[in-house]
Parts: C-alpha cells; structure tokens; sequence
C-alpha cells in the first residue's frame, strides 16, 4: 500500500504565542492545541503531518526549499512575514508544492498594511478568519486536492 501523503504546515513569528498573544484577535487556543487538533485530523484523512512552528525568516525559507520533492503541500501561516516576505514568496514558488494559506484573524478586516499577502500570489486557497478551525478545514482541502487531482 502506499504511504499517506505528507504535508508540511509551517507557522510563523509569534505564533508560539497563541493563547496568551492577543487573545480577543486571535482567540485562546495554543499552538499545542492547534497541532492537535491537526493531528486528529490528518489521521481521519489519512495523511502525515509535520506541523513546525519559527521566528526567523531565514529558517521558514530552509524548511521550504527542504520540503520539495519530500511533501505532497504546505499549509503556511506566515504570520506578519506574509505581509513583508519577497524572499518567502520566491521560496514558495521555487518548492513547486500546492500550498495553502491559513490565517486565524480575517486580515481583510485589519489593518491596511496586513490585507497584502505575498503567500496569496502562489497559493491555491486562502482560508482567513476562522480561528484555530481553519488548519483543519485546510487539511480538508489539501486531501481533497489529492484524490482529486484534476479539481
Ligand atoms: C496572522 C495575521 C498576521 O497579520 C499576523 O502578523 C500574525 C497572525 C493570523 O493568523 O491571523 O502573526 O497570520
């Protein structure tokens, strides 16, 4: 039988402060909880994870070029380097993977400066707005991309 597909969801600066970081944006769930709540997930989808977690541009950039030929998509919440990032959209586009956008605030909403996103230029969807549940609904859409290929 084949092996599950694995997927790569990376997440940005800050993030490790979920829960306690400005929690009436983004809600009291930590990151932990997120990564679980992935896990069960992908299990029930049949994928793999590898759910990561940086401050540093640098080494989301390493982990993206790493990740070509070795996942099946990325899921990214940049965090704020999605707004700021040239050398993060030339590292997505080099990886040549389906990727996915998450955002748990609607950035669209905020201020001027977030409703730019240069992961949006290279991603097939962007999921924005609905808290923690949005990983999982990403999940959804990356294992339908699957058994879907055409869609
Ligand atoms: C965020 C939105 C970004 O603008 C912000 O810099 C973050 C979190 C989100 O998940 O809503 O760090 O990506």
């Amino acid at each position: 039988m084949a092996s599950n597909p694995h997927v790569l969801i990376i997440n940005g600066p800050n993030l490790n402060m979920l829960g306690t970081r400005q929690p009436e944006v983004y809600g009291k769930v930590t990151l932990d909880d997120i990564e679980s709540r992935c896990q069960e997930t992908a299990n029930e989808l049949g994928v793999a994870i590898d759910f990561r977690q940086t401050n540093h541009e640098g080494e989301m950039i390493d982990w993206i070029q790493q990740s070509k030929g070795k996942f099946a998509g990325l899921i990214i919440n940049a965090g704020a380097f999605s707004h700021t990032s040239v050398a993060l959209l030339d590292a997505l586009l080099a990886c040549e993977l389906p990727v996915i956008e998450v955002h748990l605030s609607n950035i669209y909403r905020r201020e001027v400066f977030r409703q730019h996103s240069y992961v949006s230029q290279v991603a097939s969807g962007v999921i924005c707005g609905l808290g923690a549940i949005g990983y999982e609904l990403a999940l959804g859409a990356m294992s339908h991309r699957f058994h879907n290929p055409e869609k």
